[in-house]
């Protein structure tokens, strides 16, 4: 499935952070609830559908449950949790983790993805 065709099935924004066809098609949910939206989660969002990154569907969502940490990522093709996602991350994310499969450690999520240092 194409990207274009993708996103015209899509709709633009979901209440669920978890719509049960991310097992289907790749996602990119950028969190348009409100302490996102106050960190700028909508040019997040603009920024990444900018970009149309191949076979992946971005779409807004609801709340994902990291509020304070926000504007909140999640890539559901390995249930990746980026937070503080601004528009100049979205290249790096695109580039080194949909087309090189390396997330990007610097903004990962680290209530979700622990990370210990010894
Ligand atoms: S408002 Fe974005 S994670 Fe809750």
């Amino acid at each position: 499935m194409r990207n274009e065709d993708a996103m015209a099935i899509a709709p633009t924004m979901t209440d669920s952070p978890t719509p049960s066809r991310s097992q289907d098609i790749p996602c990119i949910y950028v969190c348009q609830h409100r302490s996102c939206e106050l960190r700028g989660s909508p040019k997040t969002l603009e920024a990444f559908q900018a970009a149309k990154p191949k076979g992946v569907v971005v779409q807004g969502c609801g709340c994902l449950g990291q509020c304070s940490s926000g504007p909140s990522v999640r890539v559901t093709q390995d249930d990746t949790w980026y937070w503080q996602v601004q528009p100049e991350d979205v290249p790096r994310i695109i580039e080194q983790h949909l087309k090189q499969g390396e997330p990007v450690q610097e903004k990962l999520n680290t209530r979700v993805h622990l990370q210990f240092y010894f």
